[in-house]
């Protein structure tokens, strides 16, 4: 079934693999396409983790962004984590949280994984698939996730449809994007930092490749890096890497 939200048109599926890898299949799709699923059976996160995305229980969503400027690409995924934020704020969810780069938290667990994954189209135009994964209404997760992981059932006790998440959060993302299109990165990033408790004065580890790195968060860079100050009194930028709270008696 196909969906007009314009600008945004929306396929929807009752079952696929990865909505980011059936995005990738269809052959040269608009800006804005985007590829809805109830259930996938090889969701995909990052760092080749699977995202639990069971039948009607959440929100697995993937929007193809067409940019025409090569800069600041790394600010994308900062917007779509606050139009994740922004969209809880609107259902008047409290203890919402970004945790850097763009997981969202409720209350401590993640309610919302983002995978942005840019594809060649063999010119330096980039396609940028950003795909977003929401828990909504599931009850319980798997034993491994179910520290880690929660979702806005279990958080506020109300069921909501994936379809209503689905067309706010799109406006979010709109909204922020052309921001990011008119070059507005300050506002960016200021967003992101008053939205996230994880920007500043937080005591982390960060495991990067091949070494882990414990320090205090110490805001952001212009590109969205997050920069970590280290006992040493050193910064380390941080590009990419998995990122987690420590508690005071820790590290
Ligand atoms: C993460 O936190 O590791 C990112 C999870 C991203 C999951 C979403 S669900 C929709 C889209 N399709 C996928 O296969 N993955 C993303």
């Amino acid at each position: 079934m196909i969906v007009h939200r314009p600008p945004f048109i929306i396929h929807q599926f009752a079952t696929l693999g990865s909505t980011n890898d059936e995005l990738k299949r269809m052959h040269n799709p608009p800006e804005f396409t985007c590829v809805v699923a109830e259930e996938q059976t090889a969701g995909r996160g990052r760092r080749d983790r699977q995202w639990h995305s069971s039948p009607g229980d959440g929100l697995y969503l993937s929007v193809l962004l067409l940019p025409n400027a090569t800069e600041k690409l790394s600010l994308l995924s900062l917007i779509a984590a606050i139009a994740v934020a922004e969209t809880l704020t609107e259902l008047r969810v409290g203890g919402a949280d970004i945790k850097w780069p763009n997981d969202v938290l409720v209350n401590g667990r993640k309610l919302c994984g983002i995978l942005i994954e840019s594809v060649s189209a063999g010119t330096n135009a980039p396609r940028i698939i950003v795909g977003i994964g929401v828990n909504l209404n599931h009850e319980s997760f798997p034993a491994e996730l179910s520290q880690t992981a929660t979702s806005l059932k279990i958080e506020t006790g109300q069921a909501i449809p994936a379809d209503d998440f689905r067309d706010q959060l799109l406006q979010r993302l709109f909204v922020w994007y052309e921001r990011w299109k008119h070059d507005e990165s300050r506002m960016i990033l200021d967003r992101w930092q008053r939205l996230s408790t994880y920007a500043h004065g937080q005591r982390v580890s960060v495991a990067l490749e091949t070494e882990s790195l414990i320090g205090e968060t110490a805001g952001l860079t212009e590109d969205g890096a997050l920069n970590l100050r280290l006992d040493d009194g050193s910064v380390r930028t941080i590009l990419a890497g998995e990122v987690t709270r420590l508690r005071k008696n820790e590290g």
